[in-house]
């Protein structure tokens, strides 16, 4: 997970406009009427970009801060996109699907793996990211999982009561059989035999690297497709994938009370 204080420099205006100073609009006017500084410095430049965790900014004298105005969005994460905010070989990132300019400090609550797709919640705010993923919150997250095979009763079983997977054992989970292998055959075998697939349903509050892909190793079936329907109280629903979108303000509520916060407190 990248440091929540990471930062990245965003335009001067637009740092205004997240403060609640003016529309952007409006900061620019108060931008060329030399009533912005940087740092001690009159500011009139309308492409000046600051660093809002280390600069500090004043308006007529009084200083304006993002701090109170924390950040939570859910992006639809597509596949192929590495949960990091940079990477040293240039692959794709979450980061360049989601608002950081807009939102510095934005970082993503968790991981998911390259090929998985799905709920990914960002914020800017450290405390309740740091919480939800702490074991002791025992957030929520259902996976839609499309394995090998097909679960017998024995591993249903094993899954809801905790699989032992590499030396440890996986919290019980909850198990929903979507769609019965039998009714999804898929030719892929080279001596020509078809392979049964089957699609699940896996609840866990667990998140260890590869929980899912682990758990159900564990048991004896491959996942071939991974998705993330829903992280606590946040469902990708409609999102597009690839797209994102800013929690309501039910969502932040519930949020908080699934980290064990008080929201203003
Ligand atoms: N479990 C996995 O195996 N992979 C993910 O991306 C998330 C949970």
């Amino acid at each position: 997970m990248t440091n929540p204080s990471d930062s990245y420099p965003m335009r001067l205006q637009r740092f205004l406009a997240r403060a609640g100073v003016s529309s952007r609009r409006g900061s620019e006017r108060l931008m060329t009427e030399g009533r912005v500084r940087v740092n001690g410095t009159v500011v009139t430049e309308l492409g000046s970009k600051i660093d809002p965790l280390r600069d500090e900014v004043s308006v007529d004298g009084k200083v304006c801060t993002l701090a109170d105005r924390h950040c939570y969005l859910l992006l639809n994460k597509p596949a192929g996109y590495l949960t990091t905010m940079s990477d040293p070989y240039g692959r794709p990132t979450v980061a360049d699907l989601v608002p950081v300019d807009e939102y510095p400090g934005l970082y993503p609550v968790g991981r998911l793996d390259a090929d998985t797709t799905g709920c990914l919640l960002f914020t800017t705010d450290g405390r309740v990211g740091q919480n939800l993923l702490h074991p002791s919150h025992n957030v929520d997250k259902t996976y839609i999982a499309c394995i090998s095979g097909s679960l017998s009763e024995t591993e249903i079983s094993a899954l809801e009561h905790g699989v032992e997977m590499d030396g440890c054992t996986a919290a019980p989970a909850r198990v929903e059989v979507i769609e019965a292998g039998d009714r999804r055959l898929v030719p892929v075998r080279p001596d020509g035999l078809r392979e049964r697939e089957q699609v699940v349903s896996l609840t866990v509050h667990e998140g260890r690297k590869h929980q899912v892909k682990r758990m159900f190793f564990a048991v004896g079936h491959l996942v071939k497709s991974l998705h993330r329907a829903r992280f606590g109280p946040l469902e990708a629903g409609s999102i597009p994938e690839g797209s994102w979108r800013l929690c309501t303000d039910a969502e932040i509520d519930a949020l908080f009370s699934a980290a064990g916060l008080e929201r203003g407190g």
